[in-house]
């Protein structure tokens, strides 16, 4: 049940602590400080020479954040919506792993994918919440998020603990294509371990409840962000229009200049993340729409640059820029439920979605 909750989705927020430590569990091996995943031997992705993930809706995301990593870990990858797939796939050979990243594992595009992907020859694996669904049963290989039962129509503690263990099986390929752990896996895994605990004080402290009180009379949100946060950009704006109602979108920061910036007024507050990957170029696109008068709230660390030249602040850790944008994305999630709460919206259960989509 939801307990002292008033809602599946405020609860499953809160959960994250735990839902992260049970996803990092045993998998992080502490006298080499390497990652071990045990269903993987080491080297078993040597001959892999590209990586293709497959999802939908908020696991897309999750895997757009996997796939920037594993670019910026020097491994060719892309994300592709898997219900595009089947008009428009890039050739796969037995080279290529495709990564179907699906909650449930019954999402009906997701598995299509999946099974084109198969039929094609590529080595598949899924990263999934649900052990025995259909997408565990039929990839090669499957890697369990370990979340535990996410009720909220909004998929919230699973987006983060897909991004985790996306992170985590990143640096795995990443190590097996080059023979040896890369340098920063050693900043990276102290930052993975301390996460549960972070999270768990930024959701004691966090200001999104009197941020979304304060701008809910706002025509539109947008969220923009750069490298790992342009993924949470995307996310902050589809949790905030699945259970608000409420017109929202994301951008990467540095495309607003090419056309969404017509859209920026006083009346449309911008949701600025900061992730430590070129900030001050998302500070230039953040003082763009500030010029045009938009309210601006800095995602980003106590003392960042960015909090002086913003309206106001949403406060994230100062960590790994491979996990700050998961930092941020928390904030968002607080944010969406606030407003959403305060418009009276059935926030578990929004109009015309359902949890899980077993239909094409
Ligand atoms: C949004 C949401 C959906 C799902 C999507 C894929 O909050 O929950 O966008 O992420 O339908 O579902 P799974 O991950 O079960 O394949």
């Amino acid at each position: 049940g939801k307990g002292e909750y008033d809602h599946f989705m405020l609860k499953e927020i809160t959960e994250q602590p735990t839902a992260l430590a049970q996803a990092i569990e045993g998998r992080i091996d502490p006298t080499s400080g390497r990652i071990g995943l045990s269903a993987f031997e080491p080297g078993s992705f040597e001959a892999i020479d590209s990586v293709q993930f497959v999802a939908c809706g908020t696991s897309y995301h999750a895997a757009l954040y996997g796939s920037l990593a594993l670019n910026q870990a020097g491994v060719q990858a892309t994300a592709l919506l898997a219900n595009e797939y089947s008009v428009a796939a890039p050739p796969v050979d037995e080279t290529t792993l495709v990564i179907a990243v699906t909650q449930s594992g019954e999402t009906a595009d997701t598995l299509n994918a999946l099974r084109q992907a198969t039929a094609e020859g590529a080595r598949t694996l899924t990263v999934t919440n649900v052990v025995g669904s259909t997408a565990a049963r039929e990839a090669d290989d499957a890697l369990f998020i370990r979340a535990g039962p996410e009720i909220g129509v909004a998929a919230t503690k699973t987006f983060s603990s897909q991004a985790v263990i996306l992170t985590l099986l990143g640096h795995r390929i990443a190590t097996d294509l080059r023979g040896e752990p890369s340098a920063d896996l050693e900043s990276l895994l102290p930052a993975l371990e301390s996460m549960p605990s972070r999270i768990h004080e930024l959701l004691e402290h966090s200001d999104a409840e009197a941020i979304a009180e304060q701008y809910r009379d706002s025509r539109s949100y947008f969220f923009i962000g750069r490298g790992l946060g342009y993924p949470v950009a995307l996310e902050g704006a589809l949790k905030f229009k699945e259970i608000t109602y409420e017109h929202a979108e994301g951008f990467a920061a540095g495309e607003l200049k090419h056309g969404p910036l017509a859209l920026v007024t006083p009346e449309t507050p911008v949701f600025a993340i900061f992730t430590g990957q070129e900030d001050e170029k998302t500070l230039k696109n953040a003082e763009e729409a500030r010029t045009r008068g938009a309210p601006v709230i800095a995602v980003c660390p106590d003392g960042h640059p960015a909090v002086e030249a913003a309206d106001e602040h949403l406060s994230i850790p100062e960590t790994d820029s491979d996990l700050a944008g998961l930092f941020a994305n928390v904030q968002l999630q607080l944010l969406s439920y606030y407003a959403a709460d305060l418009l009276d919206r059935p926030i578990d259960k929004p109009r015309n979605l359902a949890k899980s989509v077993t239909v094409e």
